[in-house]
């Protein structure tokens, strides 16, 4: 993310649109000299992360039998971004502010055991050990565009179920109007909660009818195996049509609320960053564009931005839950 917000007097410039270009376009002796001017905070970070080119891969998600959704929207043909990409280019504030941070500092998150626990209004508040919640539904393999806010995008195959699902199962209530999700904060755990850019726990929150849009997808895993810390492990949520700060990582506990929950980014920048923020290339963030982003490990520095979609391409499955909405006023 990208943040000037007076609340901390903090201009927090991650140039994420030079690191990752010039990392990929596989210029060293480009990336060195840049490294030496603007930009060099990140790329020397870039370059510290491709020490760690051996990202710890977790393992294989158990049970195995995860199955190829039929949701609509739920496949695509675009290229998979590399597992070594998507694990180890991370936005998780909790373990440093940098990219590179996560996949060196996310070991001290505890996975298991793991409880995440509903309530709120609901018929049927509970508590769910992470193996209960892997069993409540078969496991499907979903390959989503994840567009990030910052102007970059990744193809990735998630493995988990509509998180509708588990809704259903706890019984919301009729004023039940929004989902709020809470990510875990335990300095114990997480070395970072003490920077002041973010409140902690990370909120974030969906309205009902997006909560219970079969593309939301409550996860465990990606690329067939069980989702490495830096990614949000043991569970996390992936809502693809919209920005990825959206899709908060390691949910402890989930609530169903009547008002329209304080997200943490929004509570943060609120100008920069809506409520909604559905992936919209006709609305600019105040400090630069939306219209165009670039794919991780695919478009090198030189390649020409690709246009990005509206609804992040999901357009068709979920535009009827705007129409008739001002989406310049709710970004
Ligand atoms: N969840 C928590 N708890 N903390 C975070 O900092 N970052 C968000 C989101 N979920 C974040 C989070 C942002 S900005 C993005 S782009 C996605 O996670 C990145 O997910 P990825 O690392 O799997 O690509």
């Amino acid at each position: 993310m990208l943040i000037k917000t007076d609340r901390q007097g903090f201009d927090h410039p991650i140039p994420s649109e030079i690191a990752p270009a010039a990392a990929y376009a596989g210029r060293r002796g480009f990336l060195k000299a840049l490294a030496a001017g603007a930009g060099g905070a990140t790329l020397a970070a870039w370059a510290q992360r491709e020490a760690f080119a051996q990202v710890q891969r977790p393992g294989k998600l158990a049970p195995l039998n995860t199955i190829k959704s039929n949701v609509a929207g739920a496949t695509t043909v675009e290229k998979l971004t590399p597992y070594l990409d998507a694990s180890s280019y991370n936005n998780y504030y909790e373990f440093g502010t940098d990219k590179s941070d996560p996949v060196r500092n996310a070991h001290t998150l505890k996975p298991t055991p793991w409880t995440v626990e509903v309530e709120g209004l609901v018929k049927k508040p509970g508590k769910y050990a992470l193996e209960d919640l892997h069993k409540l539904a078969g496991l499907e393999e979903r390959i989503y565009r994840l567009r990030c806010v910052e102007g970059w995008s990744m193809v990735i195959p998630w493995v988990g179920y509509s998180f509708a699902t588990l809704a259903q199962r706890v019984e919301p209530l009729g004023n039940a109007k929004y989902v709020e999700f809470l990510t875990l904060a335990d300095p114990k755990q997480m070395g970072y909660l003490n920077t002041r850019i973010l409140d902690y726990p990370y909120v974030e929150g969906l309205r009902m009818d997006e909560a219970m849009h079969p593309l939301t997808l409550l996860t465990f895993g990606m690329y067939g195996e069980v989702l490495p810390n830096q990614n949000g492990a043991p569970v996390r949520i992936v809502v693809p049509w919209k920005y990825g700060f959206k899709s908060g990582k390691s949910i402890v506990k989930i609530r169903f609320v009547e008002r329209e929950p304080k997200t943490a980014w929004n509570k943060s920048a609120p100008g920069e960053y809506g409520f909604y923020s559905n992936v919209n290339p006709n609305v600019d963030h105040p400090r630069w564009s939306q219209a165009t982003e670039r794919r991780i490990g695919e478009d090198g520095l030189f390649a020409k931005k690709r246009k990005t979609l509206m609804f992040n391409g999901y357009e068709a499955q979920v535009g009827q839950m705007y129409a008739g909405m001002d989406l310049k006023k709710f970004y």
